[in-house]
């Protein structure tokens, strides 16, 4: 038996991305030319990861804190600089932000005539590195809006709207890629011995209600009463199942997949919660409102939020319609 047919080899990440375009225009060039270099950095980090408990270096802590008061690891710092150095040749990236960089990264070169950002989460779940256990990568993509003169990058601080393409990559036992350009969801798979991210799912619905529930239960006691009231709901209801790896990309990539709902909520003295909107809530909402589901910070669409810095933090509840309306309703019934 053939281990998978022909013609889906030869579906390869560029080939369908040059499909969902349609037309051929320069934006339209752009986007498949920057997508092209996501799946070569995709490559770079997925291999260095299928390695680093046999290299010397490539695991534990740089002895560093982020701007977000997070102890790096060395694949947060080895990941962030490959994106930087996969831009570097592409000519269409102006800037890079990233989690682990308190400001935008500039390639002066590039600023001419390359007119977007990409903003990213270099390695998302990083707490899962050193253990083996899944981690993923979050993109995102926005056209640059003015000449940035100052360095301040003030455009990028408008909502989820703005984004032309949003993705991640899941490093698990297989490495995959899922995109949105804003015309459904589709998922890769990296077949390594070819080097290519092949289609495996097109057009990617999530249910309309499922059974995950996806939160760090650990938190229960630092949470305002109406998350600890839904909580309390799950508990007593049957048909709920709990599922919470640490990286917001493997739990996502479950919700897409089976249904439910994903919640990072504030807390009584982090009102905004943990996860930062634009290279984590903003994107993830792009792609699961593509897939039929929905993202809301509580009180408003996720996609409707702006935020008020390049590192602002967001609640998050994301998934199934129903899932996320249920959570709503409980927030809204003690406001
Ligand atoms: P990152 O590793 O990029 O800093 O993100 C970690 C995030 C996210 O991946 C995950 O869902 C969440 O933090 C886990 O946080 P808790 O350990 O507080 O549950
Ligand atoms: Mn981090
Ligand atoms: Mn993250
Ligand atoms: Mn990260």
């Amino acid at each position: 038996v053939e281990e998978h047919s022909l013609d889906r080899d030869c579906t390869t990440l560029s080939r369908h991305i040059l499909q969902q375009l349609h037309s051929f225009n320069a934006e339209a060039q752009d986007l498949s030319a920057i997508m092209n270099r996501i799946a070569l950095a995709a490559k770079i980090i997925s291999r260095r990861l299928s390695r680093a408990g046999l290299m010397e270096g490539a695991l534990g802590f740089t002895g560093n804190i982020n701007v977000q008061g997070e102890s790096v690891k060395k694949m947060d710092i080895y990941a962030n600089d490959v994106f930087i150095s996969v831009f570097k040749q592409s000519g269409l990236v102006c800037r890079l932000a990233s989690e682990e960089m308190e400001k935008p990264y500039y390639i002066p070169e590039n600023c001419p005539i390359g007119r977007y950002t990409l903003i990213y989460d270099p390695i998302d779940g990083s707490s899962n590195i050193d253990i083996n256990l899944n981690i993923g990568s979050i993109f995102s993509i926005r056209k640059q809006e003015g000449d940035d003169i100052d360095g301040d990058a003030r455009d990028l601080l408008q909502n989820g709207h703005k984004q032309i393409a949003a993705g991640y990559i899941l490093y698990g036992p297989s490495t995959m890629l899922v995109y949105s350009i804003g015309t459904g969801v589709h998922s890769f798979t990296l077949d390594p011995s070819l080097g290519e991210f092949i289609l495996s799912n097109e057009n990617i619905k999530v249910p309309t209600h499922g059974p995950i529930y996806s939160v760090n239960e650990g938190n229960f006691w630092q949470w305002e009463d109406s998350i600890r009231d839904y909580i309390r709901y799950v508990h007593r209801h049957e048909g709920y199942t709990a599922r919470y790896s640490g990286a917001l990309v493997g739990d996502f990539h479950r919700i897409l997949h089976q249904g439910g709902v994903f919640i990072y909520p504030g807390t009584v003295k982090k009102p905004e919660g943990k996860l930062r909107l634009l290279y984590e809530s903003a994107p993830l909402a792009f792609l699961m409102e593509q897939a039929g589901g929905r993202a809301s910070n509580g009180n408003m669409e996720l996609m409707d939020v702006v935020p008020d810095a390049l590192h602002a933090r967001t609640p998050l509840i994301i998934g199934s319609k129903e899932d996320v309306a249920l959570v709503e309703s409980f927030i809204q019934d003690r406001a």
